[in-house]
């Protein structure tokens, strides 16, 4: 399976609250529901949305590392990701430094999760990168996919964003997108039209949220396919 490079990519770890507020899923949403999380990052959503009783599949082209690889780059990113509010602090909120360092305790729950998951092959954590996903048509309920296909706009083209989405489509029934404003700026998708027009048979639903690191990026995606 090829997995595609990944290094001009932040591997963040959004937490299972994060997760709930940008994609507006309570507790009972996720209950019974199989997800495909994508990326996954060092996101502990999924193993917080099992305890709720949901099934979930975490895919990031970083889980082919393994886990004192992937625990080091955690550690780096998330300096990284703090350090990068320095450089540009007219694009986050107050306090949005001091969110991401208490990433920290769910990055740790996230990496030990990733250890047992290694040492039983339960598969809940998959290398896989869009847009090509290792699943039967259809497999989950919902794919959820945070802060990497409009938030990098620029190292993908139209034509590789609407691959990324039939393929969450074909292997999902639902797709929500965070966020649809492209980097983090104020400017939605600018292909968002050629998008649509390109996915003819499904329809796309936009809702603002509350995000508590960025100052701009609050629009969350929702596709389904058309009643
Ligand atoms: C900014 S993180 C987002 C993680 C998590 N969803 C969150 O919101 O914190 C972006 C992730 O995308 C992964 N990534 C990069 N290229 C990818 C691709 N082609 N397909 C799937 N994931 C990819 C990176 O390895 C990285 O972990």
């Amino acid at each position: 399976m090829s997995t595609a490079p990944s290094a001009n990519v932040y591997l963040s770890g959004r937490t299972v609250d994060d997760y709930q507020r940008m994609f507006s899923l309570t507790g009972r949403d996720l209950k019974g529901r199989s997800i495909l999380d994508c990326p996954a990052g060092s996101s502990d959503f999924a193993l917080r949305a099992r305890m709720l009783g949901a099934e979930v599949v975490s895919v990031d082209p970083l889980f082919d590392h393994d886990v004192d690889d992937l625990a080091w780059r955690v550690r780096q990113d998330r300096e990284r990701l703090v350090d990068n509010i320095g450089r540009s602090p007219e694009m986050f909120r107050p306090g949005a430094a001091d969110r991401y360092r208490s990433w920290a305790m769910p990055q740790e729950e996230f990496l030990a999760d990733y250890a047992r998951d290694r040492v039983k092959g339960t598969r809940h954590y998959v290398a896989a990168a869009l847009p090509v996903l290792p699943f039967e048509d259809q497999s989950f309920d919902l794919a959820l996919s945070a802060f990497l296909l409009f938030s990098y706009h620029a190292l993908f083209d139209l034509s590789w964003h609407v691959q990324a989405l039939a393929e969450m489509l074909r292997v999902a029934h639902t797709v929500q997108i965070h966020p649809l404003e492209e980097g983090a700026s104020r400017a939605l998708y600018s292909h968002y039209r050629a998008l649509q027009d390109a996915l003819p048979g499904f329809e796309f639903t936009t809702k603002s949220i509350d995000n508590l690191c960025y100052l701009h990026a609050s629009t969350t995606l929702t596709i389904r396919p058309r009643n």
